[in-house]
């Protein structure tokens, strides 16, 4: 076991872990942060999608011990003092959800490419959230929420 400290939406979390333990499930099962789902384990749906230091990665590739010293922010970090972050609100007005289990991945990678693009291009917006599947909206909605919470 490996001792590791790990900042979660802002509070500093000091963990004994397994080094073949995930990012995603010390953040599911150790820390009780279930809104960041599993839907594959194996890199292809981001149904898992987190920020680590800003940057979106998918939890279920990242080593919980890579994550010593990192800042990590799940979906449960994002609302401030009950008020949702613009990227949930326009993926609730736009209808860009269905079932809803893809949903926190996308939030989060969209939150990620705005820090990084605060005006994509549809294509853009295609392009950067690629790595995350959805099994139910066919996408359009997804896209039109990405470009509403841009204000595009
Ligand atoms: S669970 Fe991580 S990419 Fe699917
Ligand atoms: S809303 Fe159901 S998988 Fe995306």
């Amino acid at each position: 076991m490996r001792h590791v400290s790990i900042t979660v939406n802002g509070e500093e979390h000091g963990l004994e872990l397994d080094p073949r333990e995930l990012l995603v499930y010390v953040l599911r099962e150790r820390l009780g942060l279930t809104g960041t789902n599993v839907g594959c384990d194996t890199s292809s749906c981001g149904a898992c999608t987190v920020l680590m230091d800003g940057q979106s990665v998918k939890s279920c590739t990242v080593l919980g011990v890579q994550a010593e010293g990192a800042e990590i922010t799940t979906i449960e970090g994002l609302a401030d003092n009950g008020t949702l972050h613009a990227v949930q609100e326009a993926f609730a007005e736009q209808h860009g959800l269905q079932c809803g289990y893809c949903t926190p991945g996308f939030v989060m990678a969209t939150v990620s490419l705005l820090a990084e693009n605060p005006h994509p291009s549809e294509e853009e917006i295609r392009h950067a959230l690629e790595g995350n599947l959805c099994r139910c909206t066919g996408y359009h909605n997804i896209v039109r929420a990405v470009e509403a919470a841009a204000g595009v």
